[in-house]
C-alpha cells in the first residue's frame, strides 16, 4: 500500500532462494558438494552462523574465525552471497556458567538450565554486552566481505523472564509509560482486590501467582517483552552499522499467525526502512489449522507479512520443504507443495523464498527436520522439487521490486490480540488470532486479497476494512475517517471493548458505539455446541449480544428476539459501517449481502489468484490450481514458468502453476 519498493535487496541478483546452511556440522569435503548443489539449485543466498557462537567465540576473549572466514570465502567463490547471522541466539554453555545470572527464569521463579538453545535473559547485563560486542566483532571483520549480502540478527526472537534484572527493567519500562505510581496504578485499575502500590520495588512481573493476575499488569508485560527483544535487536543492528557495514539488516520474524509475542508492528518501524528488511519464517502447524487447507494458512503469513512491510521489500527468511520435526509427528508435505507454498509467498510480495535448512542435519533435536538436501541425498523428489523452485525463480527474477495493492484490509493489532487473552473474559473462546485466520480464509475463497493491517495506520487506500476482533481500541478517529472518506467498515462482535489498558470503556460497545450507531445492552457467550439462529436464516455462534439500533439500519435480528439486532448497517459521510453481533458460522452470505467483491470476478474458486505489479504499470498475475479441476486463468500475456503465451481460455490442471507476464 504505502510507499513503492525503491532499493530491494541490491546485494542479491534476483529474488532469493536458499536457506539456513550450517557447514560446522559436516566435514570440508561435503562442503564443496553443498556449493555444487546450491548452484545446480539455483540458490543465491545461503543464511550461514546463525549457531555458531561456540565456535567463533569459544571462550571469554577467546576469538576464532578461520571456519567463517572459510565458509564466506567459499561461498564468494561459488557465486552465492550469505545472510550473515550474528549466532547470538544461542549463547555457548561456557558463557552460561561465566554468567549464570543471563539464564532466564520462568514465572514460577525456576531458573532453566542450558543444552538446548536461546537460554538468555533479554534483561541481563552480560548478555546484552555480549551480543553488542559479538556484533562489532563479526562486523569489523565482514562488513567488506564479498558474499555479504545482508545481516541476520540473532534469530526468531521470543525469549522473555521473570527474574529480578527483567523485573528492575519492567520497573523502568513503566516509568517511563506511566511517570509515576500513581499513573501505573490508575492504569492497571489496582484499586481493585487491594493491589495499589505505595512504592516502586512493589511492581512485579506476573510471576505465579495464588490467583489470576491483574490483567493491565500482564497486557504490559507482554508489551515490555517485546520491547526488550527490540532493545536487543537495535543494539545490535547499531553496533553493525557502527562498524562500517552498510548492507541490509534483517531478522526473521515469525509474522504467520501462530506466535504472537511480540508486537510486530512496533518492530515494523526498526525492521523497515533504509537499511533494513523484513523478513517471516513460516512453518505449518497441523494442530493449528482450524480446518483451513496449508495453501490458505501460507497466505495468511504471507498476507500478514506483507502488511507489516506497508510497501517495503520483504522476504520468506524460513519454511520447511517437508515436515518440521519438533511439531506434532505424522505431517509431510504433498508432493508440489514446496512450490506452490513458495510461488504463493513471491506472489504475495515476499523478493524470494527461503528454507530451514539447506541439507538434513545428522544430530541434534533437529536430526529429523526437512531439508533442500533431505538425508536421501541430491537424488530424491524433494531435491528435484527444489530445482524446479530455484529455475522458476530465476525466471521469475523481473518481478523483483513489483508490490501487490490489496483492495481489502483485515485489522490486527498486537495489543488487541494480547489484551482479548488476559484473565477473566465472559468468553474464553474469544480468541482473535482463529478469528482473523477464519475471516482471511473465508476473503481468500472469496478471491480477495488482505493485507493485515494496524487500526492506527493510513487505511483510505482500501475499499473494505474488515474488523473481525478489535477487543482493544483506544478511540474511533482513524476508523471514522476511513468510514467517512467512503471505505466499507465491517466490525466483528466484541470489539472496541476495552482502552489501552484493558479497561472497560464506559458504554458499550466503547470505542465504536457511535461510529456504529449501536448500543450493546449484554454480552450472551454461547455454549460450545450451541447456535443461535437469526431470522434471514443466518446463524451464529459462540457469541452473541443483546444489541440495539440507535442510529443504524438493522439487517438481521435474533430468532425471537426482534427487539434486539444482530447484523446492523450505517451509511456514513461517503461510507458505511456493518456491525455483527455475534459470530456467524458461515461469513460467506453476509459478505454477498455486504457486496464484497472478488478480484478478479469470475474466477474459479481454489484458484489463487494474485497480481503484483511495478510502478510503471508492468504486472504480472500469479496463478496457482489448488482445486481438483482445472481452471481457466483470466489473463493474457506469456507465462514466465514456460515462456510461452497465456490467453483467458487457457487452463492450469489441478496443483499446477503460471505466472503471466501481462501484456
Ligand atoms: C525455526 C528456527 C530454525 C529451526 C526451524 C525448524 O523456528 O529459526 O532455527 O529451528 O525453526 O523448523
Amino acid at each position: 500500500m504505502a510507499q513503492r519498493n525503491t532499493d530491494i535487496i541490491p546485494t542479491i541478483p534476483g529474488l532469493a532462494y536458499g536457506g539456513d546452511y550450517n557447514p560446522e556440522q559436516w566435514p570440508r569435503e561435503v562442503w564443496d558438494e553443498d556449493v555444487r548443489l546450491m548452484r545446480e539449485a539455483g540458490v543465491n543466498v545461503a543464511t550461514v552462523n546463525v549457531f555458531s557462537w561456540a565456535g567463533i567465540n569459544p571462550g571469554p576473549g577467546e576469538w576464532d574465525f578461520e571456519r567463517l572466514d572459510a565458509i564466506m570465502d567459499l561461498l564468494a567463490a561459488g557465486g552465492i552471497k550469505a545472510d550473515l547471522a550474528t549466532s547470538t541466539a544461542s549463547p555457548p554453555p561456557w558463557f552460561s556458567q561465566a554468567h549464570p545470572e543471563t539464564l532466564p527464569v520462568n514465572a514460577e521463579g525456576v531458573r532453566l538450565n542450558y543444552g538446548a538453545r536461546a537460554e538468555y535473559c533479554p534483561n541481563a547485563p552480560a548478555y546484552q554486552a555480549a551480543v553488542v560486542e559479538m556484533a562489532a566483532k563479526l562486523a569489523e571483520r565482514y562488513a567488506n566481505h564479498p558474499a555479504l549480502a545482508m545481516w541476520h540478527v540473532g534469530n526468531e526472537y521470543y525469549r522473555s523472564c521473570y527474574c529480578d534484572d527483567s523485573a528492575a527493567a519492567f520497573r523502568d519500562w513503566l516509568r517511563e509509560r506511566y511517570g509515576d505510581l500513581d499513573g501505573l496504578n490508575s492504569a492497571w485499575g489496582t484499586t481493585f482486590w487491594s493491589q495499589t502500590f505505595t512504592d516502586w520495588p512493589q511492581v512485579m512481573p506476573p510471576r505465579a501467582s495464588a490467583e489470576t493476575p491483574n490483567p493491565g499488569q500482564v497486557l504490559d508485560w507482554q508489551r515490555f517483552c517485546s520491547d526488550a527483544l527490540l532493545k536487543l535487536f537495535r543494539a545490535e543492528a547499531d553496533a553493525i552499522e557502527r562498524h562500517g557495514s552498510d548492507k541490509p539488516i534483517t531478522t526473521n520474524l515469525m509474522v504467520t499467525g501462530n506466535f504472537n509475542g511480540l508486537d510486530y508492528h512496533r518492530w515494523g518501524e526498526h525492521t523497515t526502512g533504509p537499511n533494513r528488511l523484513i523478513a517471516t519464517d513460516h512453518y505449518l502447524i497441523p494442530e493449528q489449522a482450524d480446518g483451513i487447507p496449508w495453501s490458505i494458512q501460507a497466505a495468511f503469513g504471507a498476507d500478514a507479512s506483507r502488511g507489516l512491510a506497508a510497501g517495503s521489500p520483504w522476504l520468506l527468511m524460513e519454511q520447511s520443504t517437508n515436515s518440521s520435526a519438533w511439531r506434532r509427528g505424522g505431517f509431510a508435505k504433498r508432493p508440489g507443495d514446496l512450490v506452490r507454498h513458495s510461488l504463493s509467498y513471491v506472489a504475495r510480495g515476499s523478493e524470494g523464498a527461503m528454507f530451514f535448512q539447506w541439507r538434513a542435519s545428522r544430530y541434534g533435536t533437529e536430526r529429523y527436520h526437512a531439508a533442500m538436501v533431505p538425508h536421501a541425498g541430491a537424488d530424491s523428489r524433494v531435491f528435484r522439487e527444489v530445482k524446479q523452485l530455484g529455475a522458476w525463480l530465476k525466471d521469475l527474477a523481473e518481478v523483483k521490486g513489483s508490490t501487490v495493492d490489496a483492495r481489502a484490509a483485515i485489522l490486527l493489532d498486537f495489543n488487541s490480540v494480547w489484551a482479548a487473552k488476559t484473565p477473566g473474559q465472559p468468553s474464553a473462546d474469544m480468541d482473535t488470532y482463529p478469528e482473523l485466520r477464519r475471516w482471511h480464509a473465508a476473503l481468500w475463497r472469496r478471491g480477495v486479497t488482505t493485507d493485515l493491517a494496524n487500526p492506527a495506520w493510513d487505511l483510505s487506500g482500501y475499499e473494505y476494512v474488515f474488523a473481525p476482533h478489535l477487543y482493544l481500541l483506544e478511540d474511533d478517529a482513524n476508523l471514522r475517517a476511513y468510514v467517512e472518506g467512503g471505505g466499507t467498515l465491517v466490525v466483528g462482535p466484541y470489539s472496541g471493548i476495552v482502552d489501552g489498558n484493558d479497561r472497560v470503556h464506559p458504554g458499550l460497545p466503547g470505542a465504536l458505539g457511535d461510529l456504529m450507531g449501536v448500543r450493546v445492552e449484554e454480552f450472551r457467550p454461547i455454549w460450545e455446541g450451541e447456535t443461535a439462529d437469526l431470522d434471514n436464516g443466518w446463524v451464529g455462534e459462540t457469541w452473541s449480544e443483546v444489541a440495539h439500533a440507535v442510529d443504524a439500519e438493522t439487517i438481521a435480528s435474533f430468532k425471537g428476539y426482534p427487539e434486539t439486532g444482530a447484523v446492523f448497517r450505517r451509511k456514513l459521510g461517503r461510507g458505511e459501517v456493518w456491525y455483527l453481533a455475534t459470530r456467524l458460522t458461515e461469513l460467506d452470505p453476509f459478505f454477498d449481502r455486504v457486496g464484497v467483491a472478488p478480484d478478479f470476478p469470475g474466477a474459479p474458486a481454489d484458484l489463487e489468484l494474485v497480481r503484483r505489479s511495478h510502478e510503471d504499470g508492468r504486472g504480472y498475475v500469479f496463478a496457482i490450481n489448488h482445486g481438483k479441476d482445472p481452471a481457466k486463468v483470466p489473463a493474457t500475456g506469456r507465462n514466465l514458468l514456460t515462456g510461452k503465451a497465456w490467453a483467458p481460455m487457457l487452463s492450469l490442471k489441478p496443483g499446477e502453476c503460471a505466472v503471466i507476464r501481462e501484456g
